[in-house]
């Protein structure tokens, strides 16, 4: 499969390199407005496939995304210290608003990989561009609360002693400061995460609940203040979730969409867990949640309709 990836900085770069050593794509096409960068990426990734699969990489022009079955979207400022991710909204909506229709004129068939941040609200722009070329909005999927999920499940499994892939446990609503960890979902062992604990002899206390919050919310915010940007994490998703795609998996995975309804509000991209496969998303699940999580879910919805309204006018 034809993989386009639309911006070659840390993120994009990033999940091509991930796509290559996970051999997903069978030609990697980096875009980027400066071409030698786009060209220096594609060749130094290209120099490592010998050490992992032969996926063919190389750089191009938009027009080059013809064919292709996933377009990842990640161009854009990415955030300062201290910035959240609202705060780039209207940067990027601008440089979606230039690029991304040429994009969907070139490859509408695609399904399309928001990155972007903040990825929900660009997802919903990019949805509504989409739609204008027959693009429906099964196609047009945000990484959303992947990363945070992943980040989410790697603290728990830390704090009770097991594989992260033992864990089955989802962050929903914005990928953001509003997200909502779905503790009383998360289960391991087919046991409810408490109950794994006790039986694993580790304390779950509010102390524990609330320092695990605290390190998947801030995650992002303590990496950009040592590195500037974050880029493993979320290439590495990018690359997982265009797999899935590829591969038709079917698999469950918390990612952005715009969606019919969420807590009462119409037509908002926000994380939930969803089915992914060829083409697209399949079905989405809406969670049990208990009350605090059902009011935490509420506010995230209500922090993205605020914030898609002042542009998705
Ligand atoms: C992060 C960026 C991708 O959470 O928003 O690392």
């Amino acid at each position: 499969m034809k993989i386009g990836i639309v911006g070659a900085g840390q993120v994009g770069s990033t999940a091509a390199y991930a796509m290559m050593l996970r051999g997903v794509g069978s030609e990697i096409l980096l875009v980027d407005r400066n071409a030698d960068l786009a060209a220096a990426q594609a060749h130094d990734i290209l120099h490592g496939t010998p050490f992992a699969y032969p996926v063919r990489v190389c750089a191009g022009e938009v027009a080059d995304l013809d064919g292709a079955g996933i377009v990842l979207l990640t161009a854009g400022a990415n955030q300062k210290p201290g910035e959240t991710r609202l705060d780039l909204l209207s940067r990027n909506a601008e440089i979606f608003a230039g690029i991304v229709p040429n994009v969907l004129a070139v490859a509408p068939k695609a399904v399309f990989l928001v990155a972007t941040n903040p990825v929900d609200v660009m997802t919903q722009i990019t949805s509504i561009l989409a739609v204008r070329h027959g693009v429906p909005a099964e196609r047009v999927i945000g990484s959303g609360t992947t990363l945070d999920t992943a980040r989410f499940r790697a603290l728990l499994a830390e704090h009770i002693g097991v594989s992260p892939n033992s864990i089955h446990a989802h962050v929903l609503g914005e990928h953001g400061d509003s997200e909502v960890l779905h503790w009383s979902g998360a289960v391991a062992g087919g046991l409810p995460i408490a109950e794994i604990t006790r039986q694993m002899g580790r304390r779950l206390e509010e102390a524990d609940r609330s320092r695990i919050d605290k390190a998947v919310r801030r995650a992002a915010d303590i990496i950009i203040k040592g590195k500037g940007a974050t880029w493993f994490g979320i290439g590495a998703g990018l690359a997982r979730l265009a797999q899935i795609i590829q591969d038709d998996e079917r698999a469950l995975v918390t990612c952005s969409m715009v969606t019919p309804e969420c807590q009462g509000v119409r037509d908002i991209a926000l994380s939930l867990p969803r089915l992914l496969g060829a083409g697209g998303v399949v079905a989405t699940l809406m969670p049990i949640l208990d009350v605090g999580e059902r009011v935490e879910l509420k506010k995230s919805v209500e922090i993205l309709k605020e914030a898609a309204d002042g542009v998705c006018r």
